[in-house]
């Protein structure tokens, strides 16, 4: 067993962790960062599959997103545009496609006036959220006691409008099912955002790439910490007192003033605690769990669509691919579709074959773009439910009622121990933006920390002598 000693220790090598470790190393500490995967970058993960280049994980960012953006530029990457000219399709609830131009799809004028009404009540609801304290809201308790789901059949039984309303917060951004969480967390995922508009604005939130892949972010940070970010470094033990925390991996013992666990909430209990987390955490770590969703990336000679003039933005709460972009590379000739399957579909697809699972997906984009559609030179499908260190994806939320009974807890560091992730972020919710953001607070917590320890010393013998 070999043995190091830093002033802190950072569980992760995520977005989350390397921005931690980064920051912490600028002011001064030393840090070591452990990692269990064999690579830098969790959820973040570019890579070539049979020739393409995918991102297999997170990949867009969109103009709201300061720490993100500032992080790109600071690093000297570049970003280009999603591709998005020309008509939008829409399946509605007949199975007929529809295509259209600007923000909203074809409907009824009676289903337009409804998903007008709800969208500017969420828009005045979200507005009155601060996503840092969403728990703080004088009607947290109520709309947390609410499923999304009800809540949008109260508002209206036109189900056209209220599917769509629906999936914008629940399949495409927390993907669970409706009715498995509440009004609160809905809120808190459009105000993480700015507005329930900026969420289901796709040419918003899903803006630009970074030309190479957005793993280059977490991998350029972990290039400047050097030896001090260690692969393959799962930590199975933490002990944590006064003195600072004991972290055991298979081959390392490494002793720190202090720690930050910055991964997934879902993957805390994979850690042994001596002595075991208080009984807050163990009661909240609980009631947090992961979504679930399927990124299916499908590569063609080139971007037929185009052709067709349309955008490749598709979408519909009818289809298995709830909704599906042009996803294709800076410069490259070939042309990229990205579609998600969500949730409850997720669940479905996965008790098939991976023929099966292949033929009903691309079934289903032949719906958006014809029949072209099905035949791909580069199938893939992005599974993070079976990555032992992330277990869903995009990202953990509370179940309901969780969000208002724990969430002020949620960041409070524990002793040495800081805790530091994307799930765990205001701003910037499940997103890259809010791990940088939360990378960043837990050093500043840490850095406060360790500059009240420095003046308690200092006043320690003066008062003494007093
Ligand atoms: P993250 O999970 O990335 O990192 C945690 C690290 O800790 C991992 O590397 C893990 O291996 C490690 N770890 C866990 N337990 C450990 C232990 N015991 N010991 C050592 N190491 C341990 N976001 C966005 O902004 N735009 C987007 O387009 C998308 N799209 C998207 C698609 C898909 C398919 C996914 C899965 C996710 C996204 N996201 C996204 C979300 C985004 O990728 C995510 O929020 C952040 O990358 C999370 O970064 P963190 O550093 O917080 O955790």
């Amino acid at each position: 067993m070999a043995d190091i000693t830093r002033d802190v220790l950072i569980v992760g090598a995520g977005a989350a962790g390397t921005t931690a470790a980064n920051e912490l190393r600028k002011a001064g500490l030393s840090v070591v960062v452990l990692e269990a995967r064999d690579r830098v970058g969790g959820r973040l993960w570019t890579d070539v599959i049979d020739g393409a280049m995918l991102e297999i994980g997170g990949q867009w960012v969109s103009p709201d997103q300061d720490a993100l953006i500032e992080t790109i530029d600071e690093l000297g990457l570049e970003t280009f545009s999603r591709y998005r000219e020309g008509d939008s399709v829409y399946v509605g609830p007949d199975g007929a496609l529809h295509r259209f131009t600007g923000e909203m799809f074809p409907v009824s004028a009676e289903t337009e006036k409804v998903i007008a009404e709800i969208t500017e009540r969420l828009d005045a609801m979200v507005a009155e959220i601060d996503p840092d304290r969403p728990y703080a809201h004088p009607k947290a308790a109520e709309w947390d006691s609410v499923t999304w789901d009800a809540w949008l059949r109260e508002q209206s039984d036109d189900d056209e409008a209220v599917r769509n309303l629906a999936f914008a917060t629940g399949s495409a951004m927390l993907t669970k099912p409706t009715h498995a969480f509440s009004l609160l967390q809905s809120l808190l995922m459009a105000a993480s955002a700015g507005s329930y508009s900026n969420l289901v604005d796709a040419d918003f939130i899903l803006d630009k790439r970074v030309v190479g892949g957005l793993q280059q972010v977490p991998q350029l940070l972990a290039e400047r910490l050097g030896d001090d970010v260690l692969l393959n470094q799962p930590v199975r033990t933490l002990e944590w007192g006064e003195h600072g925390v004991t972290a055991t991996t298979d081959a390392l013992t490494v002793r720190a003033r202090y720690a930050i666990l910055a991964h997934a909430p879902v993957l805390y209990d994979r850690i042994s605690f001596v002595p075991s987390l208080p009984r807050r955490q163990h009661q909240m770590h609980q009631h947090l769990s992961m979504g679930f969703v399927i990124k299916v990336h499908a590569v063609y000679d080139r971007p037929f669509w185009r052709e067709q003039g349309l955008s490749g933005t598709a979408f519909s709460p009818y289809e298995l691919v709830h909704e599906a972009y042009d996803n294709t590379n800076h410069a490259d000739e070939r042309g990229t579709l990205v579609g998600f399957v969500s949730d409850q579909n997720a669940d479905d697809v996965f008790e098939l074959s991976a023929e099966e699972r292949k033929e009903r997906i691309l079934e289903s984009l032949s719906h958006y773009y014809g029949p072209e559609a099905k035949n791909p030179v580069v199938y893939y499908e992005s599974d993070w439910g079976t990555e032992e260190w992330t277990r869903g994806a995009y990202a953990a939320s509370f179940d309901m009622g969780g969000l208002h009974r724990y969430g002020k807890d949620l960041r409070a560091s524990v002793g040495p121990i800081h805790f530091a992730c994307s799930d765990l972020a205001g701003a910037g919710y499940q997103h890259v933006d809010g791990a940088i953001r939360m990378g960043r607070l837990a050093a500043a917590q840490i850095l406060d920390a360790d500059r009240s320890a420095v003046a308690d010393e200092l006043r320690e013998p003066a008062l003494d002598g007093a």
